[in-house]
């Protein structure tokens, strides 16, 4: 049975990358229209399709919305053919959409699916966060010291100073005082327009997005996918949900958050075995844009899965191009 299991998870992992193919084709055809809406509309029905294709009964916990307010793929929303395991699924069919509407790097379509009941579950709100990639001794990164002494730990670790360190942040203007702070401490910025699970994602491999850190804050759910993302190839994380009116807080605890300040480890947002895909709708730093040929079509995509912490890049060509709507 654990092999069952096993076996299944190691299918499902693979098969994910249909589901984010899919997603990142639809939306893909709606690059640079400005219509932001549009976009995220055929890639939230696209990914849709494909997850109820699955061997899972899934729940959507991270999602496009709560019900009222999304017709699909809403928290709770229960997908997949029910002939499978008990599985938590985080989702963003568009991660980026004012990216795609406009055509710049780095939007994606994300998943992350888990055992039922291992990802964290957040409420649409915003998340404060801090990353770095793997092959750091575990708290050498901390959301409540200042950008300058995390700056000082990471270049100490990394054998180097903090002018030849670069953070990614959110160009905000919540974030002046994170900003003056890290230029302050002579640190490279990398300012990024949106797309956070992306600037997560990119300190991971800081020897070509040249990303070391990231700093900010951001979406809650993109913090929950760019979590699962790292339980899988490894890095530091912490996040903690903005709760910053009675009401914020109101709808955390529905949804199980009982203490409003907690600082998540990676760890506690995606526990357990948890699987990660991702596409590149626009070109990036790390996946490639869809690219539409004569009579077929070429998708960028990512899997990993942290059991094993294998990372495999699928390029696929697909000259079947009537599945894609
Ligand atoms: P969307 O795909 O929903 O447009 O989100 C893009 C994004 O940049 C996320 O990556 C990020 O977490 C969030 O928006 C930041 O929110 P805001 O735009 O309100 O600062």
């Amino acid at each position: 049975m654990a092999e069952n299991k096993k076996a299944l998870d190691r299918i499902l992992t693979l098969e994910l990358a249909r589901v984010t193919e899919a997603a990142a084709v639809a939306a893909a055809r709606l690059r640079g229209q400005g219509d932001e809406k549009a976009a995220d509309q055929v890639a939230v029905d696209a990914m849709r399709t494909e997850l109820n294709r699955l061997p899972i009964d899934g729940t959507v916990v991270i999602g496009e919305g709560e019900r009222d307010e999304a017709p699909m793929l809403y928290i709770g929303e229960e997908v997949g053919t029910k002939n499978g395991p008990k599985v938590d699924i985080a989702l963003d069919p568009l991660e980026g959409t004012t990216i795609c509407a406009k055509n710049q790097p780095n939007s994606l379509a994300v998943i992350a699916l888990a055992e039922g009941g291992s990802l964290l579950y957040a409420p649409d709100v915003y998340m404060d966060k801090i990353a770095i990639g793997p092959g750091y001794e575990p708290g050498l990164i901390d959301l409540d010291k200042s950008p300058s002494e995390n700056l000082a730990a990471l270049a100490k670790a990394k054998g180097c100073e903090v002018k030849d360190l670069t953070a990614c942040v959110l160009d905000r203007p919540r974030h002046a005082k994170i900003i003056e702070d890290i230029r302050a401490a002579g640190c490279a910025i990398y300012l990024i327009g949106d797309g956070d699970v992306a600037g997560v994602i990119h300190t991971v491999t800081p020897e070509e997005t040249g990303v070391d850190i990231y700093f900010g804050t951001g979406g809650a759910p993109e913090g929950v996918l760019a979590a699962a993302a790292l339980r899988c190839i490894g890095g530091q994380m912490q996040g903690r949900l903005v709760l910053d009116t009675p009401e914020k807080v109101e709808r955390a605890r529905k949804m199980g958050v009982e203490d409003p300040n907690k600082k998540y480890d990676m760890n506690e947002m995606a526990k357990g075995d948890v699987l990660f895909a991702a596409s590149g709708v626009t070109d990036g730093n790390m996946l490639d844009g869809v690219k539409f040929g004569r009579g077929e079509i070429h998708t960028h995509t990512v899997v990993m899965r942290s059991a094993t912490g294998t990372v495999r890049e699928i390029k696929a060509r697909h000259q079947d191009t009537s599945k894609f709507s």
